[in-house]
């Protein structure tokens, strides 16, 4: 269905009608499910979206791997309910998602058999403790960097989406770094935990952002069509400049001998991260990439006879109101 759509609508378009849609974006205007839109946006959404909807939910996983360990109750209460919101989250991502023709199963199917992607950060495991702090603090402060701008992203149900999720990974960056101030102002094994998790954080946080600008391949047309508010750098260049201080404030050192802040460009000079390790992490060659997979197959596999027992369901009902008219 969603390869007939983007195949029918290519054929449909015309210059007329590209030309209105472009001024609409040009004028700030929100484009709504039903509006004509081109096929390479409605492409772009799907690929966008669709990413970021797996992402929240295999992002569960490296979390999800402490609910059982957390030290203390509260410390327990609050991972289970940030693990939950990124549940919700990735329910938000495919609805605004199905609003463009694409179903939540084909999505998903997308993912399993490898078209579709998810982050690059969720590839990497969750050792000790202290990672909590860590994801809380530089994944989901990468992620609200990155989610922020995108409230204001053209397409309607997207950017409604984005708006529920920043309020939420606010709270999910500040649990974050609460953890990390515990353990970073703790005993000397807790702060050298703390500071173990930065090292290993660090730059997968900084990948998450996409590669280099000169690399990315979609940013020129998701900026002109306004899916995408900021370039990778930009937003790289910014999540540096506010994270640094934090880590200077919490006693740790961030782990890039040259990293320096330079005066004449008022941002921080630091060192790219290693993107042969990003693209192989891409491939599916990252540490994680193969549980994380196996994991949503399974979980896919399993949950078969709901999906079945729902859509048993819909058809019964379905059919007795048709029945009844
Ligand atoms: N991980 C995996 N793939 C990535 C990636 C990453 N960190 N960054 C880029 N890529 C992929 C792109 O998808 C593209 O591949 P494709 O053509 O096969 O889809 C390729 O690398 C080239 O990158 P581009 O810069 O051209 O791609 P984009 O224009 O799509 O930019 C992006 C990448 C900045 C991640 C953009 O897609 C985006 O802003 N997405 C929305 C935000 C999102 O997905 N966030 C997920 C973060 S995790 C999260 O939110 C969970 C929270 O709980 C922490």
């Amino acid at each position: 269905m969603y390869a007939q759509m983007i195949q029918s609508e290519a054929t449909a378009e015309d210059p007329d009608k590209l030309a209105a849609f472009e001024a609409r974006i040009a004028a700030g205007e929100k484009i709504e499910p039903k509006d004509w839109m081109p096929a390479g946006y409605r492409k772009t959404l799907i690929r966008q979206i669709g990413q970021h909807a797996h992402s929240e939910i295999v992002g569960q996983l490296p979390e999800g791997n402490w609910i059982t360990r957390a030290p203390t109750l509260e410390r327990k209460a609050i991972l289970l309910a940030k693990v939950q919101d990124e549940a919700g989250h990735g329910l938000y991502l495919y609805c605004a998602a199905e609003t463009l023709g694409v179903s939540r199963d084909e999505l998903t199917e997308m993912l399993l058999d490898g078209r579709m992607k998810y982050s690059s950060i969720f590839n990497y495991p969750t050792l000790t403790w202290a990672d909590m702090g860590a994801v809380g603090w530089l994944v989901d402060g990468a992620a609200i960097m990155n989610q922020v701008p995108l409230q204001r992203t053209s397409y309607g149900p997207y950017s409604r989406a984005m708006i529920r999720i920043c309020k939420e990974e606010s709270f999910h960056q500040r649990q974050g770094y609460d953890i990390m101030m515990k353990m970073a102002f703790g005993t000397p094994a807790q702060k050298r935990m703390a500071q173990d998790a930065l090292n290993r954080f660090w730059y997968p946080a900084l990948m998450m952002f996409g590669p280099s600008d000169k690399e990315s391949v979609h940013s020129a047309q998701s900026m002109a069509w306004k899916i995408k508010m900021n370039t990778n750098d930009e937003l790289r260049q910014k999540f540096v400049d506010e994270t640094v201080p934090q880590a200077e404030y919490l006693g740790l050192t961030v782990p890039d001998p040259d990293l320096k802040w330079n005066e004449e460009r008022g941002h921080y000079d630091f060192s790219e991260p290693d993107w042969s390790e990003f693209f192989d992490v891409l491939k599916g060659n990252g540490p994680c990439n193969a549980d994380r997979m196996e994991a949503r197959q399974q979980a896919w596999a399993e949950g078969q006879w709901v999906r079945d027992g729902l859509m048993a369901h819909a058809r019964k009902r379905a059919a007795r109101r048709v029945a009844a008219e």
